[in-house]
């Protein structure tokens, strides 16, 4: 790739010589989110490494980032061809196929549509205000019980383990109409592989980028393929299962109704793009995969913060105790009254960081940025701004949540809020955003208010991120105590 013509008036991108065959691998080692920040440093915002054979085009800071993804949105709106994600749901993926524009946003428009029916537009009684609120009430009931229940049993609990599966049965609830025991092996057994899933899907993994490794045995390589063919075999049997009670007079979840969008289809002949119902179908497969893991490791994250910094648990649960009181669940609508709650959520996808890159993208045509070549199906990695790993700046190893409120902290600042960026922006932003933030929301809010979480004496919090898609903290052991619950203030 590396001799290609420059057009004229465009310049070269800078960065540092790639050896032969490895590229800039020693140089980029096992934590890409702080050595390419550092390398932004010394090439400038917009530089080129080349990780084994393959070039790829690092971008950083808010106005390039910006320039490429809303500006020069259409350009760089694709996705790379990395030999990884062709295991993705059977390489028919919303999120990391190589679709082409036209199948991509047919498929998006559907899967947009599909979330809004099934999460954010109605609830199955009138008592809640949509379907997402009235999962994540109940899975947050269940949620308190469980851990509750694990402490009097043994005295401690992996928060991750038991966040993972309330919260993929937030998604499973909307995607499948079904949800799964805390015990539920085969839902268990999945949803702990997602942090193997991640460390592969994580920008350089090496088999992506140095093709010959794909030839050679290679345990990570096998283990993903494995993990990706149990995930697909899960998703495949409840689809065949809705296949086989799918009634068009009554569409139960966001499968339903996705294979009700294939048979309408059907009927009409004119239907300008074409998508097999397989990629129709498939699309509860990216809904659900992107739907636990995000969630899960962002709420995980939080618990262990809560943890690490008591005293502002305690405001928070004070805040709780004051606006909503300690009578009644928590609700969606009571989340402006919850300015500091808001502000440490921002904290939290500020501090931690823990998207360090969004999927990867690359260039559908030839282009330009800030007078730099880019030849087309460049591989274009990004922060996504929120962007400065812990360390960067001075003072960022303790989080200050205030900074996201209104001088006189009784507001929320959103000017400052809206600077994180952890949802993407443009063309591929997240289209779980409005879910996202609700659901992490509401289910800290019921766990702040019943709960108080603390350290396990003799295992103290270890927070070093590992690197991955989403990196999550170490597994650790935290101890619960129930708050005092049902008092008039
Ligand atoms: C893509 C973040 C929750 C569905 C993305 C991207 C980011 C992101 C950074 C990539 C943007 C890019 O490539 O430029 C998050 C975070 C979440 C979250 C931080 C929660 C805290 C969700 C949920 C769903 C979802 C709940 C669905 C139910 C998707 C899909 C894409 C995506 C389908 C791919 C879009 C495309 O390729 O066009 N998300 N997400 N996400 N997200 Fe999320």
């Amino acid at each position: 790739y590396m001799h290609t013509e420059i057009p004229e008036g465009l310049k070269r991108l800078p960065g540092p010589k790639p050896l032969p065959i490895i590229g800039n691998v020693l140089e980029v080692h096992n934590n890409p989110h702080l050595s390419l920040t550092a390398m932004s440093e010394r090439y400038g915002s917009v530089f080129q490494i080349q990780i084994g054979m393959r070039p790829v085009v690092v971008l950083s800071g808010s106005e390039t980032v910006r320039k490429a993804l809303i500006k020069q949105g259409e350009d760089f709106a694709g996705r790379p061809d990395l030999y990884s994600f062709k295991f993705i749901n059977d390489g028919k993926s919303l999120a990391f196929s190589t679709d082409k524009a036209g199948v991509w946003r047919a498929r998006r428009k559907l899967a947009m549509s599909a979330l809004r029916s099934f999460a954010t537009l109605e609830g199955s009684t009138p008592e809640y205000s949509c379907a997402l609120e009235e999962h994540v009430c109940k899975e947050g009931e269940y949620l308190v019980k469980q851990l509750t229940s694990v402490m009097d049993v043994s005295g401690s609990f992996d928060p991750f383990r038991h966040i993972v599966v309330s919260v993929a049965n937030v998604i499973c609830g909307m995607c499948f109409g079904r949800r799964y025991s805390h015990d539920d092996q085969e839902l268990l057994s999945l949803v702990n592989l997602s942090d193997e899933f991640g460390q592969v899907v994580g920008s350089g993994n090496p088999a992506d980028f140095i093709p010959i490794l794909r030839y050679l045995p290679n345990r990570t390589m096998k283990r993903f393929m494995d993990i990706n063919d149990r995930f697909n075999a899960f998703v495949q049997k409840i689809v065949s299962e809705h296949y086989e009670s799918y009634d068009k007079d009554n569409i139960r979840d966001i499968t339903d109704s996705l294979i009700d969008h294939c048979e309408d289809r059907k009927l009409d002949e004119n239907a300008n793009i074409q998508v097999s119902d397989e990629k129709i179908v498939g699309i509860v497969n990216d809904l659900f995969g992107a739907g636990f893991d995000t969630i899960s490791t962002a709420l995980s994250w939080a618990v262990v913060y809560l943890v690490a910094y008591p005293e502002i648990q305690e405001r928070l649960h004070q805040e709780l105790t004051e606006k909503v009181g300690l009578n009644r669940t928590p609700r969606l609508s009571d989340k402006t009254n919850l300015p500091l709650l808001e502000a440490f959520i921002l904290e939290i996808f500020r501090h931690s960081s823990f998207l360090p890159f969004t999927i990867p993208h690359c260039t559908i045509k030839d282009t330009s940025l800030n007078g730099y070549f880019h030849s087309q199906g460049h591989l274009c990695l990004h922060q996504p701004v929120a962007g400065q790993p812990p360390g960067a700046v001075e003072g960022a190893f303790f989080i200050q949540p205030y900074r996201f409120l209104s001088a006189d902290g009784t507001e929320l600042n959103k000017l400052e809020g809206e600077k994180v960026l952890v949802f993407g922006m443009g063309k591929r932003r997240c289209i779980g955003e409005a879910i996202g933030r609700n659901e992490v929301y509401l289910f800290l809010a019921i766990l702040l208010q019943r709960l108080c979480f603390q350290e396990k004496p003799g295992h103290p919090l270890d927070m070093t991120p590992e690197y991955g898609l989403t990196m999550k903290h170490k597994r650790c052991q935290l101890k619960a105590s129930l708050r005092p619950w049902g008092q008039e203030e």
